[in-house]
């Protein structure tokens, strides 16, 4: 899986599609987090969320995790553009989730955007054991993501978006999975209790607070 050949379109791509949909649905619930120490951004793409959590001010260290180093850089070069005083606050790591370990441990807040959609079932109980164990015993999680809509006609709507957009990225991205699971049960499972959600795009996409408690 790489993100290398895509990641300068991303951006690009994602506004023609749905607008700023994605975008509001990864920062719903920014201004609404505490003041915490140590968050891991993992997977997180091009940075358009990073600059948008510089902004709430509220994190001491935060940690930039990436597969692709196209994406890091990206980011990187974006979070300099925003503000290069804050380019200490940050550290990018170079890691694969699937075969390599969480860069460090102890995190306060850990955010997943548009990204366990990518991974199988092995995967996926993968990821999210190695993103848990690195994370607080009161740990919040962020998580925004496609889901399969409620109702008829969204319900067949959102499956027809999830055809054409898995066909798409498993040719451009390679990516592992063919269909979207709910990773709700996983997270539950290592502590992370639903305390929040909201929708956009007519229930396509859910932004989600999740916390162990
Ligand atoms: C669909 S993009 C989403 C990017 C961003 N979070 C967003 O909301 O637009 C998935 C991101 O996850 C990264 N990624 C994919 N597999 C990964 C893995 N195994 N470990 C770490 N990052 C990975 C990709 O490089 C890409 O930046």
């Amino acid at each position: 899986m790489s993100f290398n050949r895509i990641a300068p379109y991303f951006e690009r791509l994602e506004k023609i599609v749905f607008n700023n949909q994605m975008q509001c649905c990864r920062t719903a619930f920014l201004s609404e987090l505490p003041c915490v120490k140590k968050v891991a951004l993992i997977g997180e793409g091009d940075g358009r969320f990073l600059v948008e959590l510089i902004k709430e001010n509220k994190f001491e260290k935060i940690h930039y995790i990436d597969s692709s180093e196209k994406m890091l850089e990206l980011a990187r070069k974006r979070l300099q553009k925003f503000s290069s005083n804050e380019l200490s606050l940050v550290e990018f790591f170079h890691c694969d989730l699937m075969s390599e370990s969480m860069p460090c441990q102890n995190y306060d807040l850990v955010v997943t955007n548009f990204f366990l959609d990518l991974f199988n079932e092995q995967g996926l109980k993968k990821s999210i054991s190695k993103i848990a164990a690195a994370c607080e015993e009161t740990a919040i999680w962020l998580y925004a993501d496609f889901q399969i809509s409620s109702g008829l006609l969204p319900r067949v709507r959102s499956l027809a978006w999830m055809k054409v957009m898995y066909v798409f990225f498993r040719v451009v991205a390679k990516i592992q999975s063919r269909s979207l699971i709910d990773p709700a049960e996983i997270l539950e499972s290592k502590g992370f209790q639903l305390r929040a959600l909201r929708e956009f795009q007519r229930g396509l996409m859910k932004a989600e607070l999740r916390q162990r408690i």
